[in-house]
């Protein structure tokens, strides 16, 4: 593994978000009726093979939100560079096939032309070079099959959109911490796809609702749960999170009602000709 790994774990580590990850995170329904499409429209056939590569794994949230997984894809094999977090994968999928490798999305040690469908589901946007783990992913598909790049909306659409999130980032703003993407906004993929690497890329753009209790967001706020959480220095987060509470008591007059909110999200069916 390169020993740029450390550099790159200052600015993303999962290590401290694995205990509560799948507590914190959900996957929704129309995200997980939109990833049913992906084995339609990889064009696996009965009877085929295929290899499959995650880049940025995680805890395993996709696949366990993939029906058949075993049946459809024999070998599926995930990467991350994050211990605690494959740690946890681990414990869930320990008398499975799946193939779990501590790696970096940028060097993935992998033959060129190795695997039939690639995933990358919430990793672009927290990867700084992410236009060279797209390369890196490249390199290691066979020619024609698909990546499929997931992640939220464009810009700060990557954020739920409910009055506890908007005021959390004009306080940020205020503060002198605006929200700020250490890797890929959805808005530069498609532009670099084509352009770039003369690849197709199509496009589904969705959203979903979910409800959250005040109280529960509040907690994931103190606990800087989130990534971009921890943009902010603990001290003045704090502060940020005092003043997001009295505007919410001020709002809603208690922190036991459930907050409706708008969740965005983007897919890229992306095919390479490797020709090119
Ligand atoms: C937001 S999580 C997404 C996990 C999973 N795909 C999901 O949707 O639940 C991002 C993952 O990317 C991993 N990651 C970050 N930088 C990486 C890198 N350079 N190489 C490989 N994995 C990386 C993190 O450790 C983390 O597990």
């Amino acid at each position: 593994m390169d020993k740029n790994i450390n550099d790159l774990k200052k600015y993303f580590n999962f290590d401290i978000f694995a205990d509560i990850y799948d507590k914190t995170r959900e996957i929704s329904n129309s995200f997980q009726s939109i990833i049913s499409l992906l084995f339609k429209k990889s064009g696996f056939k009965k009877g085929d093979r295929p290899i499959v590569l995650e880049v940025g794994i995680g805890t395993g949230m996709v696949i366990s939100y993939l029906p058949n997984l075993r049946n459809l894809v024999p070998k599926y094999i995930g990467i991350d560079i994050s211990k605690k977090m494959l740690k946890i994968l681990q414990k869930k999928y320990k008398n499975s096939d799946l193939e779990m490798i501590l790696a970096d999305a940028y060097y993935l040690p992998f033959k060129k032309d190795k695997f039939d469908l690639s995933l990358m589901v919430r990793a672009v946007h927290i990867l700084p070079r992410w236009k060279d783990a797209i390369r890196e992913v490249k390199r290691c598909i066979k020619d024609n099959r698909l990546l499929v790049i997931i992640t939220g909306g464009p810009g700060k659409k990557i954020l739920n959109k409910c009055p506890s999130n908007d005021k959390y980032l004009e306080l940020r703003e205020k503060y002198g911490y605006p929200l700020f993407y250490y890797g890929a906004d959805w808005a530069e993929i498609p532009e670099f796809i084509k352009n770039e690497l003369n690849a197709q890329i199509e496009i589904f753009e969705g959203t979903y609702s979910v409800k959250k209790s005040l109280k529960k967001s509040l907690i994931e706020f103190e606990d800087q749960s989130m990534t971009w959480h921890m943009q902010v220095p603990k001290n003045i987060h704090d502060e940020i999170v005092q003043e997001l509470k009295e505007f919410l008591l001020r709002l809603y007059s208690n922190l036991d009602i459930e907050e409706q909110q708008l969740g965005y999200f983007n897919i890229g069916f992306i095919k390479f000709n490797k020709s090119n």
